[in-house]
């Protein structure tokens, strides 16, 4: 996140000596990504964060292929995903590559008896359904209807739901996960052409540290294990931070949409950036005002990305029979478009009220057997005339 934070009590020179009431010492943590290069935050503990009592057996949670080499477009019923009670247990990876992995998850009760720590990847949780809390050891960030959650990989965390009816979609980026350069100056403010600001973020608050001793189990997934490591303290003893590595959250329903005379091209909704894939918002907007615009989108070859479209809310334009929470994947290889009288029935309309999250992958996506027994199997056949 370009943009500094701080929260609690921190010393007014890094580095140097902090002490508690009692005299004793604070311990700090540098807490950076792509080594000392990237993004980082100086954090300061109670006690020691590296007080391991035991270390169990990992689970292997490697998502393995149904079909590695897909050309189908396809619909998956994102909905059909069951209920969980554990978070964790919950997220159903469905496609993958080496970069991310996209999971839906509806989790029913929140994590409170253990922690949890992704290792490897950064998380951007997009909340479909529920409200609650996400808990980190860098504070707190509550959560709602059309929340984007970014979680930076190494970051500490729970999540408090307030009701069992929870919808997430989530994507493991195994690259970091920034918003677009294009929108940034050299600094990294956002600039008066991006659909967002700084204004927007939902940064962390409530930090509240906790002095206890015991056994704490901290879930870390590295490599695809789940690691059960067990600590000594509490893993929320941060009394204070500042950086800017940290988790935050971005409502879908403050992405300005970029609009134009004819189409615009899905680069405008580009709301998150990696080296191997992008995500976009697709949100309710005004419809392109050439007096002969199409709104609907042309057909695309999109040769060098798998399109996973997530559909949210609202009526898509281009689409029929879709529902929410459905998934459509366009693979790269063949071209695809709108069905067969949607691209006629756009014309003269003057705005849409639909909300859908893109996931655009460079790499090919594969899937697992979850999304195949959510895949309707007929899809691809249904620009047939
Ligand atoms: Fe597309």
């Amino acid at each position: 996140m370009p943009l500094y934070h701080k929260l609690g009590k921190i010393p007014q020179k890094r580095h140097t000596i902090f002490k508690k009431d009692n005299g004793d010492l604070h311990y700090e943590q540098l807490f950076g990504t792509i080594g000392f290069d990237g993004m980082s935050s100086l954090i300061y503990h109670l006690h020691r964060p590296t007080q391991i009592k035991t270390i169990e057996e990992p689970l292997d949670i490697t998502p393995k292929a149904a079909v590695e080499y897909n050309i189908t477009s396809r619909l998956l019923e994102g909905f059909q995903i069951r209920p969980e009670e554990d978070y964790l247990e919950s997220r159903n990876t469905i496609l993958f590559n080496s970069d991310v992995h996209v999971a839906l998850a509806a989790p029913r009760s929140s994590v409170s008896d253990y922690f949890y720590k992704n290792a490897d990847a950064d998380e951007l949780l997009f909340v479909h359904r529920g409200t609650g809390t996400l808990k980190t050891f860098l504070g707190e960030i509550p959560f709602e209807y059309g929340d984007y959650l970014l979680i930076p990989r190494g970051m500490i965390y729970q999540i408090e739901f307030d009701g069992a009816d929870n919808r997430l979609l989530i994507a493991e980026s195994y690259h970091p996960i920034y918003t677009p350069k294009r929108y940034r100056n050299w600094f990294g403010q956002h600039l008066e052409h991006s659909p967002f600001c700084e204004r927007d973020f939902k940064l962390p608050g409530n930090l509240e540290a906790f002095d206890e001793k015991g056994e704490f189990l901290l879930k870390i997934k590295k490599q695809g294990q789940l690691h059960h490591v067990v600590y000594a303290t509490h893993p929320f003893d941060v009394v204070g931070w500042d950086g800017y590595n940290y988790p935050y959250g971005f409502s879908i329903h403050n992405f300005e949409p970029i609009t134009g005379r004819v189409h615009q091209p899905p680069p405008v909704h580009q709301t998150f950036e990696t080296s191997a894939f992008v995500v976009c918002s697709f949100v309710p907007r005004l419809y392109d005002y050439h007096p002969e615009a199409i709104p609907a989108p042309y057909n695309h070859s999109n040769i060098d990305s798998d399109e996973v479209l997530y559909y949210v809310d609202g009526d898509f334009v281009s689409r029929k029979n879709i529902d929410k929470g459905y998934i459509s994947l366009h693979p790269a290889g063949i071209p695809h478009g709108p069905h067969p009288g949607t691209y006629e029935a756009s014309i003269g309309k003057t705005k849409t009220e639909e909300l859908a999250v893109m996931i655009d992958t460079f790499k090919p996506l594969q899937l697992t057997q979850t999304a195949l027994d959510i895949d309707d199997g007929k899809y691809y056949k249904s620009w047939l005339e």
